[in-house]
């Protein structure tokens, strides 16, 4: 595992743009996953920049994202399908048809989650798996539980959770109360994990993952066992 700490999240964005980035350049038809929450929105928008300035292109990128709520559509400002769009997918020159979210709003979620294993699959491995980590130490929307969910999966949040997430919604109550995600297995996959934590309050949870137990009650523990690590990190203390 590879430990970087960070200045600031402004530090943390381009340092894992970097890295996103060489990817992209080294490979142009890297499968990405990623993922949303406030973490990675610096990178996107780093990544952007330097796309605006030609020093990238993703006309022939893949991704494939970790999660998605159950029961909103992509045009719902709160859905990850439009979070993907609004602070990455619409600014870059990647084709939208390669890029995968799960959908929340699927008939059949038992069937969706199958089509997603599917796709992933399909797409032949994840290259580099962008990751952050909630308070509990979910990673996606894997959560504390007594067993590691292999495969893609509908997934009820923890109470922890929802009250995490509510900052992105009007009241708590219109939180969704499940969720898609990508399994532990998919995630484990990926060829390079790269995780970014920011913020004081995920120092404990993060040193935990790293350096604790690995345990399905802290999801991110798993991440001891990747043999390609890279945390980016700024918590304002060193690990
Ligand atoms: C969300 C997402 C995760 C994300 C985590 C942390 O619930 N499902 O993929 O890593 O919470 O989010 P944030 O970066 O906003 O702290």
């Amino acid at each position: 595992m590879k430990l970087i700490k960070a200045n600031d999240y402004n530090d943390l964005s381009r340092k894992a743009a970097n890295i996103l980035s060489a990817q992209v350049i080294l490979k142009p038809r890297s499968v990405l996953g990623l993922a949303t929450g406030s973490s990675p929105i610096g990178v996107y928008k780093q990544l952007i920049e330097w796309y605006q300035k030609n020093d990238i292109d993703f006309s022939e990128v893949t991704t494939v994202n970790l999660d998605e709520y159950v029961g909103l559509a992509p045009e719902n400002p709160q859905s990850y399908r439009y979070f993907m769009n609004h602070h990455f997918f619409n600014h870059i020159n990647i084709d939208k048809t390669k890029t995968h979210v799960p959908n929340g709003i699927a008939d059949d979620l038992e069937k969706e989650c199958e089509a997603y294993n599917h796709l992933l699959d399909e797409v032949d491995g994840i290259d580099m798996q962008l990751l952050g980590i909630g308070l509990n130490g979910h990673i996606g929307f894997n959560e504390p539980d007594g067993e590691f969910e292999k495969l893609t999966h509908v997934v009820n949040l923890n109470a922890s959770t929802i009250e995490a997430n509510k900052r992105f919604f009007e009241k708590i109550e219109d939180v969704p109360k499940s969720a898609i995600s990508m399994g532990i297995k998919s995630i484990m996959q990926a060829k390079h994990i790269v995780l970014i934590v920011s913020g004081q309050e995920k120092y404990d949870i993060l040193k935990q993952s790293l350096f604790g137990p690995v345990t399905p009650h802290v999801p991110g523990s798993i991440l001891q066992l990747h043999s390609h690590l890279t945390v980016i990190y700024s918590c304002g203390r060193e690990l």
